[in-house]
């Protein structure tokens, strides 16, 4: 909720807002009480922490890529205070073991980190993940991400399930018989390049079965990364239907088109794909309109040896964690501040079940009493993107060189300052 920009201390103590200053012709200003740390906020907007529905951390099983700790570090200087983690990790998050094992790891990270598991053991479509257990260790969102569920008897299963435990799942939209082998957006540049495509239906026919199976289920369904202009017409048209449909689109898909491919540079190589300009259009306006809920980055890291490859042979996946602020403040500066929040804050702590509607402590409001999650941001701030000194491990950004409007300045996770002026504290 942002009932509006006006200038005021925020007074934090015990992980909570105690006080936010009130509009009394003293600037909002508060009493520091004495001991207190203070942290500079001129210039800035203190917002809500934000919170990524798609995180890719590696851990275990690529911990060169990224660790929870440094993926962690990465988001907390991207603003976030919250982050959902992925489960194709190996071995995959399919198991309460493995699950328990996340867990403990990020219990001292500087981001709170939500696992999410596996909709099928080992990602593989075939039998579902033991969802009951995994519910039981407080898993609110499950997804086979990486892999759409091909078969639709088994989405439909899940969503059974699902609906039962009430928890979301999360799908990743491609069908496989329609992209395997492609590398790029199947258009103008994949024929101009030589190089294979992945149509736009591959994940538009999964988008509608999926809408179709949740409506007739009843069941919830969070539809990750759109990118076509087809997938945000079937999300409007299923939302105006009153399907129980929330989505999400990426700054990248934002912001760069298939055109990037034409350097051949595997670092805009991800999945789904960049697509055409219109594509790009459509996804902003879905954004526009809410037919698309929330921004989420799919921070994907991969070591430079594994991405150095030629296109048609590179792993798709791009950092983002970082960098997803300052692109949706470039790229999307038309947009009301209040929305932003929304897409990058709010509505993903609902969807993730971590707002204050269910109890959890992200997605504000910035109000006495409520949990002390909240970045800081210079809306007017330029910088440049240098892969190089991002704390992620990996260096995977399309960004690199680019000028962004609006960068981070601190973040205050349950009340403790976890990045100050640009620095990670721990
Ligand atoms: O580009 C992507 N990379 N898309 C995905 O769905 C998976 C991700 C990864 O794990 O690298």
């Amino acid at each position: 909720m942002v009932a509006g920009l006006r200038q005021a201390d925020v007074l934090v103590s015990d992980g909570r807002i105690v006080q936010v200053g009130s509009d009394d012709g003293r600037g909002g200003a508060l009493e520091a009480p004495s001991g207190a740390v203070v942290i500079d906020a001129g210039g800035c907007v203190v917002l809500p922490g934000l919170v990524d529905l798609h995180t890719h951390l590696r851990q275990p099983g690529d911990e060169e890529a990224e660790t929870i700790e440094s993926g962690a570090r990465a988001a907390a200087l991207g603003g976030f205070t919250a982050v959902v983690a992925m489960p194709n990790t190996n071995p995959p998050l399919d198991s309460a073991s493995a699950v328990r094992d996340v867990q403990s790891l990020a219990r001292d990270v500087p981001v709170d980190v939500f696992v999410a598991g596996a909709i099928t053991v080992a990602r593989a479509g075939e039998r579902l993940a033991p969802m009951a257990e995994l519910a039981r260790l407080g898993v609110r969102l499950f997804t086979d991400d990486g892999n759409g569920v091909q078969s639709a008897g088994m989405m439909r299963r899940a969503l059974e399930y699902a609906r039962g435990l009430g928890v979301v799942l999360a799908q990743h939209c491609e069908v496989a018989s329609l992209a395997s082998g492609g590398a790029m957006h199947e258009g103008e540049w994949s024929a101009r390049l030589g190089l294979p495509g992945i149509p736009a239906s591959a994940e538009e026919v999964m988008v509608a079965r999926d809408l179709l199976l949740a409506r007739e289920v009843g069941a919830r369904i969070h539809l990750l990364h759109l990118s076509t202009s087809g997938s945000v017409d079937l999300v409007r048209a299923a939302k105006r239907l009153g399907v129980a449909v929330t989505a999400e689109a990426t700054p990248h898909h934002v912001s760069l088109t298939d055109a990037s491919a034409a350097t051949y540079d595997p670092l805009f190589k991800v999945n789904p794909p960049l697509r055409s300009k219109g594509d790009v259009d459509a996804v902003r306006s879905g954004l526009a309109d809410g037919t698309i809920d929330a921004i989420a980055t799919d921070h994907a890291p991969h070591r430079a040896e594994t991405k150095d490859l030629p296109f048609d042979q590179a792993p798709p996946g791009m950092i983002g964690l970082e960098t997803a602020v300052g692109v949706v403040l470039t790229e999307l500066a038309d947009l009301p501040l209040a929305q932003v929040v929304a897409m990058m804050s709010t509505r993903p702590a609902a969807i993730a079940g971590i707002g204050p509607a269910n109890g959890g402590a992200h997605g504000g409001p910035i109000a006495a009493g409520h949990a002390a999650n909240l970045c800081i941001v210079d809306l007017e701030a330029t910088w440049v993107v240098d892969p190089s000194r991002l704390a992620s491990r990996s260096a995977n950004s399309p960004y690199g060189g680019r000028k962004l409007t609006g960068r981070v300045r601190h973040t205050v996770l349950h009340g403790e300052a976890v990045v100050i002026d640009g620095e990670a504290q721990r």
